[in-house]
């Protein structure tokens, strides 16, 4: 089947006839919010059955022209990424773990029965875009530019099946902060619905899974929350996971614990990330269930004293409020604890390159 072998030549580039002017992106960068703005290119590689990847371009972002019967619109076939780029104290630029991501990426199409995409063409693109778009860091304290890989099926077939076609998509988007409360610390909103089952999609990051958690996520915004937690589906009881993002405990004794990834939850690159600076400062971590009631228990005596919430979009993030239909209870303080302050701390030098990168996660452009 045929592949690109060396992908970062193979890019045909099209010119963009009219970028974004200074002043606009100017306006753009200084608040860039989340999710809100664009950049002024994107990727697009094509994938045929018999063929491979194929026509990897990039050119001017704009509309997309689909078959009203391509499949990604009736069966949900699609899976995405999210990964950040960030401006260095140096100047240059440099991607976290975008190999993590590209494997996950496989993973995920693997559920969706679609085709693998080869890392290095997942990385080059990504590369590529970044390259195009270098003026739309954020000027903003925190800021980077959030890519947003994604594939879908595009036959126009409405037999149920794995599609013939695909298109693998890449847009950036300058970030800054996640939340737009800009709290110390969320509340969140254990939701009786359920996100992933047993043998489902949960552990991939595929579309359908967050078109599901949006009625979850609304009402935890109605009931004026951050985030919705969801519950493992059979019991109901053990905690999983945010709508997008993982969750730590930090107890007294100095443990951490994190849910276990068992096919329901999303191997965040963000908690794998966490667990491996957490062992390097000497911390126990543990990956094992935790119960609502024990969560509930735990904060009431004091032997719990942080949560936090972790992602890439997220970033990590102090969980200050947990509410239910029974009440709600608060975590330590209710605000940003000493621990949690601290992992952040490490993990966001590490990516800015102003701490040393022991695990050789960082990617410069
Ligand atoms: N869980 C869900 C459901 C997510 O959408 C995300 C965000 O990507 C995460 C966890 C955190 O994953 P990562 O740290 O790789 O961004
Ligand atoms: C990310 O953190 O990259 C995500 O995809 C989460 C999403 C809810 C914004």
């Amino acid at each position: 089947m045929a592949t690109l072998a060396d992908p970062a030549t193979q890019f045909t580039r099209l010119p963009h006839p009219a970028p974004m002017a200074v002043d606009a992106r100017g306006a753009v960068l200084a608040d860039p919010g989340f999710g809100k703005a664009f950049t002024d290119h994107m990727v697009t590689i094509d994938w045929e059955e018999g063929k491979g990847w194929h026509s990897a371009v990039i050119g001017p972002r704009g509309p997309l022209s689909l078959d009203p019967a391509a499949a990604v619109l009736h069966y949900a076939q699609e899976i995405f990424e999210g990964l950040k780029a960030y401006r260095l104290a140096d100047g240059s630029t440099a991607l976290f773990r975008p190999d993590a991501n590209a494997r996950r990426f496989n993973a995920s199409a693997q559920r969706l029965a679609m085709p693998a995409l080869p890392e290095d063409l997942f990385i080059a693109a990504i590369k590529e875009l970044v390259r195009a778009d270098a003026d739309w860091f954020p000027s903003v304290e925190g800021g980077s530019l959030y890519l947003r890989p994604f594939m879908i099926a595009t036959e126009a077939f409405l037999g149920v099946r794995p599609a013939k076609t695909y298109s693998f998509i890449v847009i950036a988007s300058p970030a800054g902060n996640y939340f737009k409360s800009g709290a110390p610390a969320v509340s969140i909103w254990v939701s009786d619905y359920t996100r992933a089952a047993p043998g489902g999609t949960g552990a991939a990051k595929c579309g359908g899974n967050y078109a599901a958690s949006l009625v979850p996520t609304a009402e935890a915004f109605a009931r004026g929350h951050d985030q919705v937690l969801f519950l493992d589906a059979a019991e109901h009881r053990w905690v999983e996971e945010l709508g997008g993002m993982n969750l730590f405990f930090a107890f007294d004794d100095g443990r951490l614990i994190t849910p276990p990834l068992g096919g329901t939850i999303l191997p965040g690159i963000t908690r794998d990330s966490l667990i491996a600076l957490a062992r390097d400062e000497g911390l126990s971590v543990s990956e094992e269930p935790y119960s609502l009631d024990a969560w509930r228990a735990d904060a009431a005596s004091g032997k719990l004293v942080e949560a936090f919430a972790c992602g890439t979009a997220a970033v990590v993030t102090p969980v200050g409020k947990v509410a239910d239909r029974n009440g709600d209870f608060v975590i330590g303080s209710g605000g940003p604890g000493q621990l949690t302050g601290k992992l952040k701390d490490r993990l966001v030098a590490i990516q800015r390159g102003t701490a040393p990168d022991p695990h050789g996660w960082v990617v410069p452009l």
